[in-house]
């Protein structure tokens, strides 16, 4: 196995590029700005879980021709700066490269093409969650498991390089010959929790305890479950899109949504690539005006707070 490079210094980033380099995978840290990259190799990171803390000291560097070649290329920035991200770990990839996105929503993939016409693409959903403290340490509330795929003509061998990666750090990864599914499915969750726990400013257990949230968060699930199936994605027979929101609103009661902490934050959320992309793709058997309108409600609460130009969204 060659090197690992993740790019994307926020928490899911700093996360994963931990969790390798404490299991010995050369792993890689990509991480824009210079300033930023240095104080993180010389202090490491300090990961933070319900049983304690502990800190792991790390390979990252800012500038990409210093960094390859990469076997595995895994974006971990925010689904808007993806195009920019894939740009700029180039100068790392060969044609060899697996490039990998578990990232929220639609249209990654698409980025990603934009950059590198012919990259060998997976692509596949995680659910462990993890937010960065204010002092740059790693909030871990789950690791979870990944559940990743070849996209067009990459190979299940080529998903493989990220499965058998992960589990060396002890990460459960599983391979699927198609992703779609998968995505869809944490799509239907994202786009019926994210921009209704964000613009409500409650944690996700709200959503399905508080009435009138939970009628619209449901409606939502059942909007882009008929979006998903009029574009021949198959759910699976026993995918119930309400239940499955209402389980991870239970699950993750006590979260603040990554839209949420945008929000908050002053950053851009995620809401193009979730509800906006789904909005994109309904048509007359399949209309979504409820995730238009919901995308149209963040995007002014987001002009209203908005105060970052990171490109990387971290
Ligand atoms: O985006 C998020 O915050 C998470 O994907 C989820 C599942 C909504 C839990 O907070």
């Amino acid at each position: 196995m060659g090197r690992t490079v993740i790019v994307g210094p926020g928490a899911m980033g700093r996360l994963h590029a931990a969790l390798l380099a404490k299991a010995g995978v050369d792993v890689v840290l990509l991480d824009y700005r210079p300033e930023r990259a240095k104080d993180l190799r010389e202090r490491g990171v300090v990961l933070r879980h319900a049983s304690g803390e502990e800190h792991v000291a790390l390979s990252v560097m800012a500038n990409p021709e210093e960094v390859g070649p990469a076997d595995l290329v895994v974006l971990m920035v925010k689904a808007y700066s993806t195009e920019w991200a894939a740009r700029h770990v180039l100068a790392a990839a060969t044609d060899e490269t697996v490039w990998a996105t578990l990232q929220n929503g639609l249209g990654n993939i698409e980025s990603i093409r934009r950059v590198v016409p012919s990259a060998v693409l997976v692509a596949g959903v995680t659910t462990t969650g993890a937010n960065l403290a204010a002092d740059g340490s790693v909030n871990i509330a789950a690791v979870g498991g990944t559940i990743v795929g070849p996209i067009e003509t990459a190979s299940l061998a080529d998903a493989q390089r990220l499965s058998v990666t992960w589990q060396q750090a002890g990460l459960a990864c599983e391979v699927v010959p198609d992703p779609w599914p998968t995505i869809w499915r944490k799509l239907v969750v994202n786009a019926a929790i994210n921009p209704i726990a964000g613009l409500a400013g409650r944690p996700n257990g709200d959503v399905v305890e508080v009435d009138h949230l939970w009628r619209l968060a449901a409606a939502v699930a059942r909007e882009v479950a008929s979006v998903a199936r009029a574009e021949a994605v198959d759910l699976g027979a026993g995918f119930d899109p309400v239940e499955a929101v209402a389980e991870v609103c239970r699950l993750t009661a006590t979260n603040r949504c990554s839209l949420l902490q945008d929000l908050v934050a002053g950053r851009r959320t995620e809401i193009d690539y979730i509800n906006g992309e789904v909005a994109k793709r309904a048509s007359p058997e399949a209309s979504a005006p409820l995730c238009e309108a919901l995308t149209t409600l963040v995007e002014a609460a987001e002009a209203q707070h908005s105060s970052s130009a990171d490109p990387e969204g971290n």
